[in-house]
């Protein structure tokens, strides 16, 4: 465990660090926006007397605007590059959280939740891509899961701030129009950082990519990893998004595409934005629930340190294969202590199995997605297959978030909750059978290895 802080904080590898952190804002404003939402909601209630329909599409605008983000941006990141699209994304972040904070009705709020989601979705894969290309082998997993870190702590401190603005007049716009303060960081942050040295590979610059890498890597390692990124980037030559369905990347499209949708079809954001209201229906009193929902974040981000400090040496399929095991061993639980009388006096019991799920998807599905998509595809259309993979990620979180309710209603809690367990089971077969690993490869070696360049 302590190899990859040690290695991480060694010499050059500080800057590469500034860079992911920065880059990482993007993560951190999705945790933010999305989990300040629930906690904001109650007020927006009492000062538009919003119906139920507004009110779910007052969360739903977010996650639409996030699908049409990330399909811009497929094409943004080739285009003007990674660095600059986290720009843009950074200065939207900006106008649509100060938008929403002065909101005059709900119309305006909507539109505004819609613009943040643009952000929201195009940062959500290019800060990962972005962090991934530019960091050596042996620290990428690590270094680009950066990003996951800051996506679970902007899911805490939006809990933290929702809990201690309760009661203060202004109250939802406060919570909201705080997004701004990292939206402006991410946007100059970006200004500051350079390109992505594979980006200026793919558009002939192989000179600044050379300056870039030898930050962080010997002159020597520079030279030899520009030699191999253009021997890739030529031998790949053109490349179309309809590639990305024929035989050669099919099997790599589907997989990103299972890590995509099994990452939400195994219920997290239940987990993340019910969790006090299951809390509630365990018998556990008001303010007892907020803590404790507070403690399922608090675990979100502990357990996805674990997985930075392991997953660079254990490699990524260990850690999914255990990390989602262990979810479906505790959603199996929570099934069980709803519909077993005899288990429901005792509420902690409920939080346990709560805790242990989140600590199995933190180590699992939440990092692994989002690395092994910066991973698995070539160059020349990296961002057109992340952004489709991110695509099917936030349609999945919309239908996943709009039909649980509707789903206890039909099947009941305990129904439900085995129904994301029996999708855990399906994902890990289908992982164990089919999903490659990638630890210790450079991008070039997955790329010929993957897609048969070699
Ligand atoms: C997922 C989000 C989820 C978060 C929870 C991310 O990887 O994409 O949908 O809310 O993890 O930690």
């Amino acid at each position: 465990m302590a190899g990859f802080a040690r290695e991480a904080f060694r010499g050059n590898n500080r800057f590469l660090l500034r860079l992911a952190v920065i880059a990482a804002l993007g993560g951190f404003l999705f945790g933010y926006d999305t989990g300040i939402i629930s906690g904001a909601q109650l007020y927006i209630q009492k000062d538009f007397d919003t119906s139920k329909l507004a009110q779910q599409w007052i969360v739903g605008a977010l996650l639409v605007g996030a699908m049409v983000g990330a399909a811009i941006a497929s094409w943004s990141a080739d285009r003007f590059g990674r660095k600059w699209t986290k720009v843009a994304a950074g200065t939207i972040y900006v106008i649509g959280g100060l938008a929403s904070a002065f909101a005059p009705n709900v119309g305006v709020l909507l539109g505004s939740r819609f613009v943040l989601g643009l952000a929201v979705g195009s940062a959500s894969f290019v800060s990962v891509e972005y962090i991934s290309e530019h960091t050596p082998p042996k620290l990428r997993g690590g270094v680009t899961s950066f990003n996951q870190l800051m996506i679970t702590s902007g899911i805490l401190i939006a809990y933290l701030v929702a809990a201690a603005f309760q009661n203060l007049p202004g109250t939802w716009r406060w919570m909201l129009g705080l997004s701004v303060v990292p939206g402006l960081a991410l946007a100059i942050g970006m200004l500051m950082l350079p390109s992505s040295p594979r980006w200026l590979v793919a558009h002939d610059r192989d000179d600044e990519a050379r300056d870039v890498l030898r930050r962080t890597r010997s002159d020597q390692e520079s030279d030899d990893e520009v030699a191999e990124i253009r021997k890739t980037v030529d031998e790949a030559g053109e490349t179309r998004i309809v590639d990305l369905f024929r035989a050669r990347l099919r099997p790599l499209m589907v997989a990103g595409l299972a890590l995509a949708i099994f990452q939400q079809l195994i219920g997290v954001n239940t987990i993340v934005y019910y969790s006090a209201t299951i809390l509630k229906a365990t018998g556990l009193s008001a303010g007892d629930s907020v803590l404790q929902a507070v403690s399922v974040g608090v675990t979100n981000v502990v357990f996805t340190i674990v997985a930075i400090l392991l997953i660079d040496r254990a490699g990524r399929r260990p850690l999914l294969l255990t990390g989602t095991a262990v979810a479906v061993v505790a959603l199996v639980g929570l099934g069980a202590w709803f519909q077993f009388d005899s288990l429901h006096a005792q509420g902690w019991v409920a939080l346990a199995f709560l805790l242990l799920f989140m600590a199995g998807f933190a180590v699992g599905l939440g990092p692994v997605f989002w690395l092994m998509i910066s991973e698995i595809y070539p160059l020349g259309i990296r961002s057109r297959a992340m952004s489709v993979a991110t695509i099917a990620n936030w349609a999945a979180n919309f239908v996943v978030s709009f039909l649980f309710l509707a789903l206890v209603d039909w099947l009941g809690r305990p129904g439900t909750f085995w129904l994301y367990a029996a999708f855990g089971i399906i994902a890990i077969v289908y992982f164990t059978l089919k999903l490659p690993e990638t630890k210790d490869r450079s991008l070039e070696q997955i790329e010929a290895e993957l897609s048969g360049t070699k």
